[in-house]
């Protein structure tokens, strides 16, 4: 029986970068940013297996099983029964891997996104988190859900749990703007996982989850200044500050400059920044750039509203 009959031909679907850990909430807070971006098309090809092309700038897993995009859609295929689907996946990665704003997350949700739409549609949105956490966790090696659920659903969002999966979208004031600074050095996720301490001491997760509750709060109330005291982490900030050259100098900039905080995005290097208005996000993200540039690492500033829309399907394309 041909599976494929009645299916559409190629389907192409966007998938933002996004800022994980937001400080105070490892692997449970995540929000999405208005660029940098991935686009990846998928393709029937007559044939069998899954075959990727890879048109970034920079290279990529060309094994399906360890592609993130690639992983994704193979679960995808065999959760649906085309497991013997002939299909292509072109991949159009704007995120530098190894960034810390959520490059496998976003290229894994833009293939599976956009094979769902391959397949015709069968699955909703939240039906497709498990393959992307699979696709996630090609990379990374562990299946964290705060970069995966707000490339996927947009917004800021809560990862109370991943089996079963329980995501809450938390409120974003429309003051609230984001200033991201990727230094030209990569880090692995999943070395940066593994050089965690397992272990937290009593005083510190209390600190932790006090800020996180002070977080969560200041996105309701609209309260800047507990969004900025919330975003402070006792707990994995210490232990990776070291990956990336003159973190405090960066933060402290950011914060002279009128962010409400500064800390690390997702696993880094990029350091991020949140602020009261554009302006001001503009000026924190100079300053950190700056002290950056001070140490002759070039970098990339993105500026963009804080809780940006998510992945979504797409025209036009290869
Ligand atoms: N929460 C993850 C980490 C995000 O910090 O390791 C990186 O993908």
């Amino acid at each position: 029986m041909n599976k494929n009959k009645g299916h559409n031909k190629q389907a192409r679907a966007f998938a933002p970068a996004t800022v994980s850990n937001v400080g105070s909430g490892f692997d449970v807070l995540g929000f999405a940013i208005e660029q940098p971006e991935d686009v990846v098309s998928v393709r029937f090809t007559g044939g069998s297996g899954i075959k990727i092309v890879n048109l970034s700038p920079f290279p990529l897993p060309e094994d399906p099983m360890l592609n993130t995009a690639g992983k994704g859609v193979y679960e995808l295929l065999r959760h649906t029964g085309n497991e013997n689907a002939g299909i292509e996946i072109l991949i159009e990665k704007k995120i530098w891997p190894g960034s810390g704003i959520g490059s496998s997350a976003a290229c894994t949700v833009a293939a599976v996104l956009a094979a769902n739409a391959l397949l015709g549609g069968p699955l909703t949105k939240e039906e497709l988190f498990p393959f992307c956490l699979s696709g996630e966790a090609a990379a990374s090696k562990s299946r964290h859900a705060d970069n995966v659920a707000p490339a996927l659903l947009g917004g800021f969002c809560l990862v109370e749990s991943i089996d079963p999966l329980n995501v809450v979208s938390l409120p974003v004031p429309d003051f609230l703007y984001c200033s991201v600074v990727l230094p030209s050095i990569i880090i692995q996720t999943a070395e940066a996982r593994r050089m965690l301490k397992p272990e937290i001491p009593l005083e510190l997760a209390v600190k932790q989850w006090a800020r996180l509750g002070t977080l969560v709060a200041g996105l309701y109330s609209r309260n800047a200044n507990w969004i900025g005291k919330g975003m402070e982490d006792a707990i994995i900030e210490p232990q990776r500050e070291k990956l990336i050259p003159g973190f405090y100098r960066v933060k402290l900039a950011a914060i002279e400059a009128g962010a409400l905080n500064c800390t690390i995005s997702g696993s880094g290097p990029s350091v991020f920044a949140l602020s009261e208005g554009e302006k001001t996000a503009l000026l924190a993200g100079n300053a950190m750039k700056k002290v950056f540039e001070e140490m002759e690492i070039g970098c990339e500033l993105y500026v963009s509203k804080a809780g940006a829309e998510g992945a979504r399907i797409i025209q036009d394309g290869p």
